[in-house]
């Protein structure tokens, strides 16, 4: 279903938005979400947090005629876009060409009031829209798909596509985030910086992680962080004269105490009076702590921090390289994918490895590469235009896309899949680290089973949580999938056939638990029955595909 967004008379703004839709991609083009704009980082955000202000959230009733309602809403001010999608009943998003429309919209809003409950007023950018004559609208918008297609769906898809490459690049397409879930991250976002200005009237609540560095999938997590900075700058600008103004401020002992103090009051902000927020947990005694909630309004699970600046550095970092080539994301997203399918990532935090990890992994195997797809982080260092320092972590790389020159490596997905598989199947993890920086394995430094150096604080391992057992387990899923991606070369399908193949081959369940999903009774699952075994799924197709959800 294509969302419905339609672009009125709205100058500067719909120009500036056609303009970054008709961005050149890379050399691959796989639909119109995998434009990946080649502008820099801190433009995009700006511009999308720009957006996100000027955008409304209307929950509506299920029937609602669109020209009357777009009719309804401009009367407070022109409209640039606007999308509907349902998550629990009907929502519209609706972007004003101007921030002012907002207040005329708040000013003709009012508090609703039940018989059995007080409602607490609160005024947001989150409205409800009633029908006055509960009978007159017959007609259903339609509405933007928020989550990706089921399994049995892009299985199908996948088994008619006509080469491995052209299944990498359809799973890319069905699951990276679209236009509309982008925007509407952006502006949850925006919601809950509202919230916390009231506390912190220059606070931004930026969103990082997969929501931005091009790697995110439809229905991950929406990882924010209080950006605190503008407030902290405010006493950096000069002023002549011989006196030095300071706020009065109350101190506490730790950077931490004061992340839990500011965490503690929004998580309790959030609870009480945040619309639509549900589930609010604070944990505030983690590594790095944080407020978890429901926004149930997108459906988006949020984690929210403070002073994640270095997080926001490797989300631009992995923009970055997701934006060089596009196969970067097309290795990353179908990786992902197997992983979820084979249960060796989870949205319950333990033992397993992270799409994070996965993803640190992909960049440091095309690193790796004769000629290399991407370049090491040392070599971004040396093109940079600035020097950039956060809490004493040297964070300097090239910001300006422009300035890397493209790789001449012409490899395809299939060999690099199968490439990727045996190159982690073989790698001496008990010795050696993966180091993005130098692009080449180092000594670990400490016992941890799978130990992958933080790009910025490079004194952490970002996967110290994976445990032996689990690391084996990735590597003999590893080993399987690049043997089953061997046998594919000489025993491929027909076209036509939609018996699994390529990549879902890798997607069904791994050997020891195909035995449930067969109906031959056979004791030998090593890994050379696997072929047999797939033989027998050919009648058995799309009900057996593992459930990925979420992340
Ligand atoms: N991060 C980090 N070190 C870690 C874990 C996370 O620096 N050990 C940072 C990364 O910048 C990461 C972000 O925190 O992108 C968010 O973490 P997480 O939600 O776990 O990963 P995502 O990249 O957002 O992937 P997912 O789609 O699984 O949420
Ligand atoms: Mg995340």
């Amino acid at each position: 279903q294509r969302p419905i967004v339609r672009l009125l008379s709205c100058p500067g703004t719909v120009a500036k938005d056609l303009r970054r839709d008709e961005q050149p991609s890379g050399s691959v083009e796989t639909g119109f979400e995998d434009k990946i704009p080649k502008r820099r980082f801190s433009e995009m955000q700006n511009e999308r947090r720009e957006q996100a202000q000027r955008t409304v959230l209307i929950h509506c009733p299920e029937k609602i005629s669109e020209n009357k309602f777009l009719k309804y809403l401009s009367q407070f001010g022109p409209i640039n876009n606007h999308f509907f999608y349902e998550s629990f009943g009907l929502y519209a998003v609706v972007e004003f060409c101007q921030k002012e429309s907002i207040g005329s919209l708040q000013n003709g809003t009012h508090t609703p009031s039940t018989a059995m409950e007080t409602a607490i007023p609160f005024r947001s950018r989150f409205f409800n829209l009633k029908l006055k004559n509960q009978t007159s609208e017959r007609s259903r918008v339609r509405s933007s798909n928020q989550l990706p297609r089921s399994n049995k769906q892009l299985f199908e898809l996948l088994c008619y596509a006509e080469s491995i490459d052209d299944q990498l690049n359809t799973l890319l397409k069905e699951f990276q985030l679209t236009e509309e879930n982008t925007k509407l991250r952006y502006l949850t976002c925006s919601l809950i910086e509202d919230m916390a200005a009231a506390y912190f009237p220059d606070c931004i609540v930026r969103p990082f992680g997969s929501s931005v560095n091009t790697f995110g999938k439809l229905g991950c997590d929406l990882d924010m962080f209080l950006d605190l900075d503008e407030t902290r700058n405010l006493s950096a600008h000069k002023i002549s004269g011989n006196f030095l103004m300071e706020f009065q401020v109350k101190n506490v002992p730790s950077e931490r105490i004061a992340t839990q103090k500011i965490l503690s009051v929004l998580g309790e902000c959030l609870d009480h009076f945040g619309p639509g927020c549900v589930g609010v947990q604070k944990i505030l005694n983690a590594r790095c702590p944080l407020v978890r909630f429901s926004h149930q309004a997108s459906g988006f699970q949020c984690d929210l921090t403070t002073n994640n600046r270095i997080a926001l550095t490797s989300s631009e970092l992995l923009y970055i390289y997701g934006a060089l080539d596009s196969r970067v994301r097309a290795l990353v997203f179908s990786v992902r994918c197997w992983a979820r399918a084979h249960s060796l990532t989870s949205s319950i935090p333990g033992a397993w490895i992270t799409n994070f990890s996965l993803t640190m992994m992909v960049i440091f195997f095309l690193q790796r590469r004769s000629p290399p797809i991407l370049p090491t982080l040392d070599s971004l260092k040396t093109l940079a235009e600035d020097k950039c320092v956060i809490e004493g972590n040297n964070c300097t790389f090239v910001r300006d896309l422009s300035r890397i020159k493209p790789s001449q490596n012409t490899e395809t997905l299939e060999l690099l899949l199968k490439e990727f598989f045996e190159y982690f199947g073989n790698f001496a993890f008990d010795k050696n680290s993966i180091n993005i920086r130098q692009g080449r394995e180092q000594n670990k430094p400490d016992s941890s089973p799978l130990y992958i150096q933080n790009p910025f604080e490079t004194s952490l391992n970002i996967s110290k949580n994976v445990s032996q057992s689990q690391l084996q387990k990735f590597v003999d899923l590893a080993r399987e999938s690049a043997w089953i991606l061997q046998q594919e070369d000489t025993d491929r399908p027909s076209i036509s056939s939609n018996r699994p193949w390529g990549l879902v081959s890798l997607l069904l369940p791994s050997a020891p638990n195909r035995k449930s999903f067969t109906k031959k009774k056979s004791n030998k699952f090593a890994i050379e029955t696997v072929k047999n075994l797939l033989e027998s799924l050919k009648g058995n197709r799309t009900e057996n595909f593992t459930k990925t959800s979420g992340k």
